[in-house]
């Protein structure tokens, strides 16, 4: 019955058991999980765009083969997750459409511009080190293909946070300039890394039923303060400085005080104003339509084979 199928559920999710495809589930839990999956899909597949733009500039053939391979990286992140998202009853078709009718979001993170070199090594340590914070805990997500996809995930984003780090570091001890230059792309990433993990907790809409469904186990602002306390050590050996003035250790509460988020202006940039929004989502619309083709030939080809095993 209903009744018995609801409470299989809930005893699975209470005992720490996996939730997986074929299994009966709340309507509204499926829905949640492919708004928070889709959503994560598109952040990674929109989040190409802002690195890849330091590809044909990159200082060295050696940052530029690391860049590749991380943007690569990033794209086969997204195809995860549209796999992933896929297992619960969508495909990866509607959620692109979504996604370019803007009824999708993706990360407010990627609305911001990447205005030199020292960027793509700000991404790395500050965008990507939030994102770890952020996905290692969605490994043990309620939702079997979710948990195992971000495994895979967590560990290429770990080396994406340790290339940027590595990066800023050797700008840092550069020239002046250079160590401006880091200093300067810290600046400008530090607070949009922070709002990254959404709203304060008293404004999330989703936090609480997404925690009793264990797809979310931590919320926005207990991952938020846990992100700034691993920032603080590592920004001192970087010999950069985080921009917040408010920034101190707190002993009572054995943790960093911060200052106020400028939650304005993460409410535009999630409402579309942010610097670039419309070049990100106009640029992804064009990338699928030149992209019309490959997918035709993949059809065709997949059809012709089809057609040959059944002979
Ligand atoms: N950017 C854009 N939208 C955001 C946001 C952000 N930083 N933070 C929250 N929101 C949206 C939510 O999606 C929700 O909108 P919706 O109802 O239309 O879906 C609304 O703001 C309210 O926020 P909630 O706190 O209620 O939403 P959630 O409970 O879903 O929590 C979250 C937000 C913590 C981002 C959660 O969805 C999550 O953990 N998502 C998975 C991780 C993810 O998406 N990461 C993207 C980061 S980038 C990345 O991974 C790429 C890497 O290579 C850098």
């Amino acid at each position: 019955t209903a009744e018995e199928a609801e409470a299989a559920f809930d005893a699975a999710v209470a005992a720490d058991e996996r939730i997986e495809p074929r299994d009966w589930m709340p309507e509204a839990y499926r829905a949640s999980l492919v708004r928070q999956m889709a959503q994560h899909a598109h952040s990674e597949i929109i989040g190409m765009q802002p690195e890849a733009n330091w590809i044909t500039r990159a200082p060295s053939l050696r940052r530029k083969a690391i860049l590749m391979a991380k943007v690569q990286d990033e794209a086969g992140h997204g195809l995860y997750l549209y796999s992933a998202a896929e297992t619960l009853g969508t495909s990866r078709d509607e959620l692109l459409d979504k996604l370019h009718a803007g009824r999708q979001r993706y990360s407010s993170i990627f609305n911001y511009p990447t205005l030199t070199w020292a960027d793509v090594g700000a991404i790395g340590w500050l965008v990507d080190g939030a994102a770890i914070t952020n996905q290692v805990p969605l490994c043990r997500c309620s939702y079997g293909p979710y948990a195992r996809a971000m495994v895979r995930i967590c560990k290429e984003e770990s080396f994406h946070q340790r290339q940027g780090y590595e990066s800023l570091l050797a700008l840092s001890r550069g020239t002046p300039s250079q160590h401006e230059m880091a200093q300067d792309a810290v600046n400008r990433w530090w607070w949009p890394s922070l709002m990254m993990f959404g709203p304060p907790d008293d404004e999330s809409a989703h936090s609480v039923q997404s925690m009793i469904w264990k797809i979310k186990r931590h919320s926005n602002d207990e991952l938020r303060q846990r992100f700034v306390d691993i920032c603080v050590p590592q920004a001192e050996t970087l010999g950069l400085t985080l921009p917040d003035p408010d920034l101190k250790w707190n002993e009572e509460r054995g943790q960093h005080d911060f200052g106020a988020i400028d939650w304005t202006e993460f409410r535009e940039v999630l409402k579309g104003n942010g610097p670039c929004n419309e070049q990100r989502i106009s640029q992804r619309r064009r990338a699928h339509e030149e992209g019309a083709w490959v997918r035709e030939a993949a059809t065709a080809y997949a059809a012709k084979h089809a057609a040959k095993s059944a002979a």
